[in-house]
């Protein structure tokens, strides 16, 4: 039986072996998915022990995505744009493969809940990791401007050089307070600060989110984030929480690892949102 696992600190809440079951059961696949929960300083000799034991795949979370790249003797190009990795891969020789999924299962669930992303526009708050990881993916799937909006602009700034610099990417950076209404009309609105859970609004004006197409939040729970209550109490027109990237994402990594195999996520991700309830 091939065997996986999700490495993180945190790691005792991750739904990443609940999902891959559902989805190995789409096929009649018999799988192992473990959670391991590693120390900060012992992070590399997690992952070699991991893969030592005969391990095929791993998932990395939260705080380890950065780390993972140092291990892999191989990228895909989007986990090089993202500076960070959040599925590896053990190759015959025994050499670590290192991709990162998140952008794309954001594209994969932008896509399902709001539409077709070419010719859309993005505002992304935040500037830091989660950032980082879904800006070329989003410019990969037609995206015509994205403006990252961050509360420390030189964050924002930087990210924005970067991007303009390697691909050539229409990126606007500005201060989170200074976001107007009219850079959010009719765009997406996404949150990818780490600040769901601190029930501190973030600086940003309000009548934003009233002129957007969608609000999302990369972070999700039983409850609306609350970037997405501050968003429908402005008057957000549609909303939704990043449980459905979750799932995308672990489908892509599930297809990495199970030789282009994709599962079906629409209905996993149904009974993800019962269970969270
Ligand atoms: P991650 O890897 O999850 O993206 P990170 O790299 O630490 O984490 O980045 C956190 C992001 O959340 C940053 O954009 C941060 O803004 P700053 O660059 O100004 O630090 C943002 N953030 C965290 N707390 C915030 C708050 N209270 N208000 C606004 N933005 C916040």
């Amino acid at each position: 039986m091939t065997l996986f696992t999700v490495i993180g600190n945190p790691v005792a809440h991750s739904l990443s072996p609940q999902i891959h079951q559902l989805f190995a059961q789409q096929f009649g696949i018999e799988l192992r998915y473990t959670r391991t929960l590693s120390a900060p300083e012992q992070f590399d000799r997690t992952v070699r022990e991991f893969f030592r034991a005969g391990g095929t795949g791993a998932n990395i979370t939260v705080p380890f995505k950065q780390d993972a790249v140092a291990l892999c003797s191989e990228l895909s190009k989007r986990a090089q744009a993202a500076g960070a990795v959040n599925t590896m891969q053990a190759r015959a020789n025994g050499e670590l493969y290192g991709d990162n999924t998140d952008g794309a299962g954001l594209v994969s669930d932008l896509t399902h809940q709001v539409g077709q992303l070419a010719a859309a526009r993005v505002v992304i708050v935040g500037a830091g990791g989660a950032t980082r990881g879904v800006l070329l993916p989003l410019l990969e799937a037609g995206v015509v401007e994205i403006v990252i909006a961050n509360r420390t602009v030189d964050h924002a700034l930087a990210l924005r050089d970067h991007f303009a610099t390697a691909y050539n990417a229409p990126i606007t950076a500005i201060a989170l307070n200074q976001l107007t209404p009219e850079q959010c009309h009719q765009a997406i609105i996404v949150n990818a600060t780490s600040t769901a859970w601190s029930g501190e609004p973030l600086a940003i004006n309000h009548a934003c989110f009233a002129q957007a197409r969608w609000v999302y939040d990369m972070n999700y729970g039983a409850q609306p984030t609350a970037f997405l209550q501050q968003a429908m109490q402005a008057g957000a027109p549609q909303c939704s929480d990043g449980l459905g990237m979750l799932v995308e994402q672990a489908a892509l990594s599930f297809s990495l690892w199970h030789a282009g195999l994709m599962p079906a996520t629409q209905l996993v991700l149904q009974q993800l949102r019962q269970n969270l309830g």
